[in-house]
């Protein structure tokens, strides 16, 4: 009995350390099966949101940690979006983090768009995202979002809501504050067209 109790103490810091070390990179395998109830949206090629119409985002590649802030997000209500708050309601951390560590691995074959922007005036005027976002969209810095391969309507939509408040980030406010509509359309052109990017999510 003496000797039990420290055993038991150590089982339990050691669990604690086990627990904290699977919340920080959480586990796709696991993430695939609480991820069952997104796929009606978001593992369906073109699938797009009704009111107003724009595709769902591309989830497919996405950063693990922007896609927990991105849902963290929703849950509190910080990002609007009535469809998103209830589907992220649910989560907790620890689903968050699975559910964001099966994403970032689960990219399909690029399915090419038609852009409908000027993606190579968009690529001149993307100097001021790249040290952010990378080059091509497809930087590395974990709560900074790959933008390659989004869908370019949805890229239009996301800027919009910067410039009206609809969505909220000091950062992104400060950099959309000078941006024209033109600007916002070369953009979305621009990144949505650099491959290696992010697709529709594997859900098979
Ligand atoms: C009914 C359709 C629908 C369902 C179901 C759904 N989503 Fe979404 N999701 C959307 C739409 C539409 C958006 C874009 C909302 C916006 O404009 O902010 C979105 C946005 C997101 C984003 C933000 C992407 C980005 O680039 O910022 C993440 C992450 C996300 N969804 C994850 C999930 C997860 C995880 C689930 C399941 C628990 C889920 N979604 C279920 C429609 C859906
Ligand atoms: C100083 C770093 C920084 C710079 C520079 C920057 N961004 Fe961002 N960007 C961010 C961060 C951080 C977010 C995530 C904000 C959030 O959670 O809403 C973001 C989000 C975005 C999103 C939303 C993506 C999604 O999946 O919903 C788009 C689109 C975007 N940026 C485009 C741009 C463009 C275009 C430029 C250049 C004109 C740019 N950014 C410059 C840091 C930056």
């Amino acid at each position: 009995m003496m000797q039990s109790v420290p055993r038991l103490l150590i089982a339990i810091g050691i669990g604690a350390t086990l627990t904290g070390g699977a919340q920080a990179a959480g586990d796709p395998a696991v993430g695939k099966v609480k991820f069952a109830t997104c796929t009606g949206c978001h593992a369906i090629p073109g699938y797009t949101n009704a009111y107003p119409n724009y595709h769902v985002p591309r989830l497919g590649g996405q950063h693990p940690d922007y896609t927990v802030a991105a849902l963290n997000g929703y849950q509190t209500g910080e990002r609007q979006h009535p469809t998103m708050h209830a589907n992220a309601f649910p989560l907790n951390e620890q689903d968050m983090r699975d559910i964001a560590a099966f994403l970032a691995g689960a990219r399909t074959a690029a399915i090419p768009a038609p852009i409908r922007g000027d993606a190579a005036a968009g690529k001149t005027k993307s100097a001021t995202c790249v040290a952010c976002h990378g080059a091509d969209g497809n930087g590395n810095i974990p709560l900074y979002p790959r933008l390659a391969g989004q869908h370019e309507d949805y890229l239009r939509k996301a800027l919009a809501d910067y410039q009206s408040g609809a969505r909220k980030n000091p950062v992104m406010k400060g950099i959309v504050a000078t941006l024209s509509a033109r600007d916002v359309a070369d953009l979305a052109a621009y990144f949505a067209s650099q491959p290696n990017g992010l697709t529709v999510v594997k859900s098979d």
